[in-house]
């Protein structure tokens, strides 16, 4: 019963971070071209990708605590597997991608533009590295799958 319940809020946590991060990924793209033709349209975009962090911190947190659930369900035995090990080695270069790299870009950006003339060198350079942060996190989050149900040994 504790595993079935803890799996079925670790799919509904993985389906909120992993579809928030692909959503986050197409209005960031949306956001620079808009901005290119019009700052405030861009802007208008930004405005709302900037509430998406909560829900991408949601679904981390339900993928976290039902782990944690599945693991006590089954007394750690997955811990003993190497893929399980590899997987939450991946698990944590997710978050730290996130709260390190992402969050500084995000922050930096939205300092930017509140500026009248934002440094056009500095916004390519924040463009270049939040499209570098998305596709990290898409990748980290395929192999996550990968691992996670083929579960090789
Ligand atoms: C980005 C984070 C994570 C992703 C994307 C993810 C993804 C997945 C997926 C796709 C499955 C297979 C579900 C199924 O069998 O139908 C799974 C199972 C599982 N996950 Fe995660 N997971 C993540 C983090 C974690 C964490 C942090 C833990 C432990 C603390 C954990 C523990 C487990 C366990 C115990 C299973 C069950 C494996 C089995 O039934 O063979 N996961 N996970």
């Amino acid at each position: 019963m504790l595993f079935n319940t803890s799996l079925w809020f670790h799919i509904i946590g993985i389906s909120l971070m992993a579809g928030v991060t692909v959503a986050d990924f197409v209005l960031t793209r949306k956001f620079w071209a808009f901005y290119v033709k019009s700052p405030q349209e861009g802007i208008l975009v930004r405005k709302i990708s900037n509430k998406l962090p909560v829900l991408i911190i949601a679904g981390i947190l339900l993928i976290l605590l039902s782990g944690v659930g599945m693991m006590i369900a089954t007394h750690g035995v997955f811990d003993t597997f190497l893929w399980f090990r590899i997987k939450m080695g991946l698990v944590l270069l997710v978050i730290l991608n996130a709260v390190i790299f992402g969050r500084r870009q995000n922050t930096q950006l939205n300092k930017l533009l509140l500026k009248e003339i934002p440094e056009e060198q500095l916004l390519k350079r924040i463009q270049k590295n939040l499209n570098t942060f998305h596709i990290t996190q898409l990748t980290l989050f395929a192999f996550i799958y990968l691992l996670s149900t083929f579960k090789f040994n």
